[in-house]
């Protein structure tokens, strides 16, 4: 393992790669990144960064964001089988006929999605500015793809009609509140932290629902000593380096993305010395998909 670590840091350096890894990834995988965060995070590095080459350790859409905003760099996906249901619950055609039956409405679209279905859209978000997305954007009414229990979690707080795509995250969606409450049982002083791709009824038990990241730093900052956390089990390897004083537990030994499991230490390696499992968009995706994307930036505030 020691060694396939120095492999990797050395040939990082030589190719002026960089390595960006998600929350879920698995700990070593997090552990070689150069950077490990949420998906607005990862998007706006992936934006930012100088190198020439991204290795994006995550899913497929997260590549193809990374694509779109960078679309003259390399952006390398170790593991190409690495979708994410939630994102092939919504297709382009599919988009498109609501579009056509709701034509005075305006698409949200969260980043979990294809590139193709972004090219649809007025405006993408993430978990942590979907609710600034649709407050903001010049619409009342408003279709919001693919994920159901976001677009009910952001319509709590903004009063606009909403037209939900009936997707959502099966791992998340495994998350029951009788699990919740038989950690809480044990442990009654327990902050609970869910992902809002959580179901509705497991929200409202829940102190905050948060994006991954928006859960690291409520970690931080919370002066209790004891989570429990209903997200992907990835995200436990962060919150426990980071803060080995506190506890936490996971509301569900279920909470596990078999997608975001998938990249290894070796899969990293290999595509860094073959540069293969390249992102390619056509131009006009990723030109149509582009605008969608800088007007989440635009309208996050
Ligand atoms: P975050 O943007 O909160 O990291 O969520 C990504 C994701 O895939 C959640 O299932
Ligand atoms: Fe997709 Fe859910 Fe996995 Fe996130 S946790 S990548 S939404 S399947």
């Amino acid at each position: 393992m020691e060694n396939i670590q120095k492999d990797i840091e050395k040939i990082k350096k030589e190719k002026k790669a960089i390595i960006l890894a998600h929350n879920y990834q698995r700990p070593e995988v997090q552990d070689i990144a150069d950077f490990v965060g949420d998906s607005l995070e990862l998007s706006t590095k992936a934006k930012d960064t100088n190198a020439q080459i991204i290795i994006f350790c995550g899913v497929h859409f997260m590549a193809e964001t990374a694509k779109i905003l960078s679309p003259e760099k390399k952006v390398i996906l170790p593991r190409m089988d690495a979708g994410c249901p939630m994102a092939d619950m919504v297709t382009s055609d599919g988009l498109l006929e609501l579009k056509n039956q709701y034509p005075d409405y305006k698409v949200v679209t969260y980043v979990n999605s294809t590139a193709d279905v972004k090219a649809l859209s007025d405006s993408c978000c993430t978990s942590s500015n979907a609710i600034n997305i649709v407050r903001n954007i010049d619409s009342q009414k408003i279709i919001f793809v693919p994920d159901r229990n976001l677009a009910h979690y952001v319509s709590r707080f903004v009063k606009k009609d909403i037209i939900p795509w009936q997707g959502f995250c099966p791992t998340h969606e495994r998350l029951e509140v009788k699990d919740i409450l038989e950690k809480k049982k044990n442990n009654p002083e327990a902050k609970v932290l869910v992902h809002p791709e959580c179901k509705p009824e497991v929200i409202d038990i829940a102190d905050r629902a948060l994006s991954t990241s928006g859960i690291i730093k409520y970690c931080h900052e919370d002066i209790s000593n004891t989570f429990i956390i209903g997200t992907e089990m990835g995200i436990l390897h962060r919150l426990q380096k980071e803060n080995p004083e506190k506890k936490f537990i996971l509301a569900s030994e279920r909470l596990v993305c078999p997608n975001m499991k998938l990249t290894r230490l070796e899969d990293v390696y290999k595509a860094l010395i073959d540069e293969d499992c390249i992102i390619e968009l056509s131009v006009d995706v990723i030109k149509k998909a582009k605008k969608a994307l800088l007007n989440m930036y635009r309208l996050n505030y």
